[in-house]
């Protein structure tokens, strides 16, 4: 388990954590998870899950056979994520994106809500999560700000946040090919940031 900073500090904001979002956060979430393509049946792996913000809308989509596993390592998220969904179809680990105890092959689909910015190595992240997928699966990585104002808000929350950023269009698609996803597909523009790739095996 890493001694990553942002554990702890994630700790701190756990139990305060769903007050922060409105309806329209939501509503906007779910129009985004309604373009993805998600059937019924499909196994999910959500990096970074926080208290679980996506499990409800994923849960819509996949039904009763599929499942959710979220994954955060910070214990106090993850432990409010398994409290706010304690359905058997919804699974919860205190693991870190960048060592994922899964097996390869394991899921249908990723996906990573405001989360990314915060790993500490993104490239062994999205390795991860590659080994993790199945063939031709989609992760996606969704902001509900663009690149540009995320960096503003981090700079102005200060502390810790300051320094962690998202790649560039370019630099991302760059980090995806490295890590062997194709099919790249990144929008970076004000209230959003989705980039969303297809793994290669
Ligand atoms: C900004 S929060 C977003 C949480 C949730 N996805 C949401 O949008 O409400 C970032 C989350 O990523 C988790 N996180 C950061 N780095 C991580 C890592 N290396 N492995 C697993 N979780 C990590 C933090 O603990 C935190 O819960």
């Amino acid at each position: 388990m890493s001694h990553d900073k942002h554990q702890a500090f994630y700790d701190s904001l756990a139990a305060e954590w769903d007050l922060m979002f409105t309806a329209e956060d939501f509503e906007r979430l779910s129009h985004l998870v309604e373009g993805m393509g998600i059937d019924k049946g499909w196994h999910i792996l959500d990096i970074g899950c926080g208290t679980g913000v996506l499990f409800d809308l994923l849960r819509r989509k996949i039904g009763p056979d599929g499942t959710i596993t979220g994954v955060d390592f910070s214990l106090r998220m993850a432990t409010r994520a398994h409290r706010n969904f304690p359905f058997e179809n919804v699974n919860v680990v205190d693991a870190d994106a960048t060592n994922l105890p899964f097996k390869p092959d394991t899921f249908d689909m990723a996906v990573s809500f405001s989360s990314f910015d915060n790993f500490s190595d993104p490239k062994k992240a999205l390795a991860e999560a590659h080994r993790v997928l199945r063939s031709g699966a989609q992760l996606c990585i969704i902001y509900l700000a663009s690149s540009k104002e995320l960096s503003e808000e981090h700079k102005r929350a200060g502390g810790l946040l300051a320094d962690d950023h998202l790649p560039p269009r370019e630099k991302m698609a760059e980090l995806f090919s490295l890590s062997n996803f194709k099919t790249v597909r990144i929008e970076d523009h004000p209230g959003l940031y989705l980039a969303c790739a297809v793994t290669n095996k």
